[in-house]
């Protein structure tokens, strides 16, 4: 038995049991996908592990034809591996010929957060955006925008904020407190925005009617239920039914949520050699046993392992090298020090490529 647990886009909580998060939420397992997509580690482990609706992503990446991925970033605290996640699947679509469309919510962040807009700005840029960059997003088909200031060109501007006002009729009180748990006038301003941000790429000033797709991760769901039923009862407008992909969580080193606001529970991209060793040795949740001995004798437990979940996630893209790192794991044959090892080692080499890369990143090609 799984202990209890809880999720909504304001509060994760407890051990996540995906199966039932599935039905409960009324989303399909990911599953039987073309080799393109699980040549990908996100799709092939599972991290990607639900969806709406998206079968005509997957046609039309097969018959390359357009589409548009489309999500939105939180811009509070550092830029944390948990963030990777959303941002290798940008990148991912991007190089599958996918258009681009980023939000970054600085009107939520202001009224759900209470984080003014100049320090989004600072944060959006200096944590996500050049670590984007880093990674390899590219400003070919890419847009990054500003809740707060959509375009330069009026009609567009005019086409998205008309969007998100008339947007408002078509939801209810009930579907706004699944959005945020509770309903203040901010709160809800911002669900009707991010609504605006999920189906304006359809607006004729935009793309016009196209196939979108929404990553994010599970506990938005609510958002995507909401924008697809305002869009649905929307007259006037063709809106494509959103696509949307959900991904798990990755723990925070002492298991939990990784939270940005806990520098003990993440790593950042802009974390130093010495911090990630002493991060993980001080602080990543082990699977290991008490004692040697009897670790050698009945074996970890991976699953519950932060650094071997790390290594899942992010850093051992090599289906057989983790496979041996598990099995020996399980066996006892390897220690919880050796496995912290070469998750460090794994890390800092990774670390170092996107540091080096991020002191060459180029802001000005992306408009900032
Ligand atoms: N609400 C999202 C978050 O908390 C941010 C967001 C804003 C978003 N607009 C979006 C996500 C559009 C996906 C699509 O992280």
């Amino acid at each position: 038995m799984k202990k209890g647990f809880e999720v909504t886009p304001w509060e994760v909580k407890g051990d996540v049991d995906y199966s039932k998060l599935i039905k409960e939420f009324g989303v399909r397992p990911l599953q039987h996908l073309p080799s393109v997509f699980t040549d990908n580690v996100l799709f092939r482990r599972g991290i990607v592990f639900a969806h709406r609706d998206f079968a005509q992503i997957a046609d039309a990446v097969e018959k390359k034809k357009k589409f548009v991925m489309m999500t939105g970033l939180m811009p509070t605290g550092k830029f944390h591996i948990g963030h990777m996640i959303l941002c290798q699947q940008f990148i991912f679509y991007q190089k599958l010929g996918a258009k681009l469309y980023i939000a970054v919510a600085d009107l939520e962040a202001y009224n759900a957060r209470e984080q003014s807009l100049e320090e989004s700005r600072r944060i959006a840029v200096e944590e996500y955006i050049k670590n984007y960059i880093a990674l390899g997003l590219k400003p070919e088909n890419c847009e990054i925008y500003f809740q707060s200031e959509r375009s330069k060109e009026g009609e567009k501007a005019d086409a998205y904020y008309r969007l998100q006002n008339l947007l408002a009729r078509h939801a209810t009180f009930n579907e706004f407190k699944a959005v945020y748990g509770e309903i203040s006038p901010g709160k809800m301003v911002s669900a009707l925005l991010q609504g605006a941000d999920m189906l304006h790429p359809q607006l004729p000033e935009f793309e016009g009617e196209i196939p979108v797709l929404v990553p994010v991760g599970i506990d938005q769901d609510p958002h995507i239920r909401l924008a697809r039923g305002m869009a649905r009862r929307l007259k006037g407008f063709k809106f494509n039914p959103l696509s949307s992909t959900y991904h798990k969580f990755i723990p925070g080193l002492k298991g939990g949520k990784m939270s940005a606001s806990d520098s003990t529970s993440y790593i950042a991209l802009t974390d130093s050699p010495a911090e990630v060793k002493m991060k993980i040795n001080k602080y990543a949740f082990s699977g290991g046993r008490d004692t040697l001995e009897e670790h050698r004798r009945l074996g970890g437990n991976p699953d519950v392992d932060v650094s071997f979940q790390y290594l899942w996630a992010f850093f051992e893209p090599d289906d057989s090298k983790l496979n041996k790192i598990e099995r020996a794991y399980k066996k006892g044959e390897m220690t919880t020090g050796e496995l912290k090892k070469y998750t460090i080692e794994k890390i800092n080499e990774f670390l170092a490529d996107v540091q080096k890369k991020r002191k060459s990143v180029e802001l000005r090609k992306f408009g900032f």
